[in-house]
């Protein structure tokens, strides 16, 4: 399977809000909050215009949108980045996760060499969890309840 990375672009807004909302997926969200469409416009324009020291990539395959990466710089730790991973709801299970979290890493690396990457995760999300782990991201803390910290030094 090939996936094409690019960099995300207006066009992604309102999959990005759809795939996001799942009731499923808000459960295992530091911010689990149901999120408005003008919220998510402000937001989402606003975090397009940093994206160049704020990685944000979409990831297709068959010229289909199936997946995107973010990665947070840490304003206090400015040599960390907080990173997340969406799939598409009817694009889970089949590997792509992992795929676009490998491909990401070694992008972020060759960017921001010595950087590190962090994630937090609730602790029932099984899939992520897994994908972490076998990317190679080690265990850190707990954060706050449920939410575990994963950190890998590129
Ligand atoms: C987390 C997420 C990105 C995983 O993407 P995915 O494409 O479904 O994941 P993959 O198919 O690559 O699977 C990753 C691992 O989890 C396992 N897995 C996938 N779905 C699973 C499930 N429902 N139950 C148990 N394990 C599962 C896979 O077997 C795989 O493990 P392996 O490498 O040992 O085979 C996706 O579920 C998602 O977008 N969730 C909502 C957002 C989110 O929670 N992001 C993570 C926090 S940043």
């Amino acid at each position: 399977m090939t996936l094409k990375r690019r960099e995300v672009s207006m066009s992604d807004e309102l999959p990005l809000l759809f795939w996001r909302d799942s009731p499923s997926d808000r459960k295992y969200q530091l911010s689990g909050n149901l999120i408005d469409e003008s919220s998510h416009r402000e937001w989402f324009r606003k975090r397009i215009t940093i994206k160049d020291a704020n990685p944000f990539w979409a990831y297709e395959q068959n010229d289909m949108t199936i997946g995107f990466f973010r990665a947070e710089i840490n304003k206090v730790s400015p040599k960390e980045f907080q990173v997340s991973i969406l799939v598409s709801p009817n694009y889970r299970g089949k590997g792509l996760g992992y795929e676009i979290l490998a491909d990401a890493i070694e992008s972020m690396r060759h960017l921001f060499p010595k950087h590190a990457l962090l994630a937090t995760i609730h602790r029932e999300n099984i899939p992520s969890l897994t994908m972490f782990l076998r990317a190679g991201f080690l265990l850190q803390s707990t954060v706050i309840n449920d939410f575990l910290q994963f950190r890998l030094t590129l």
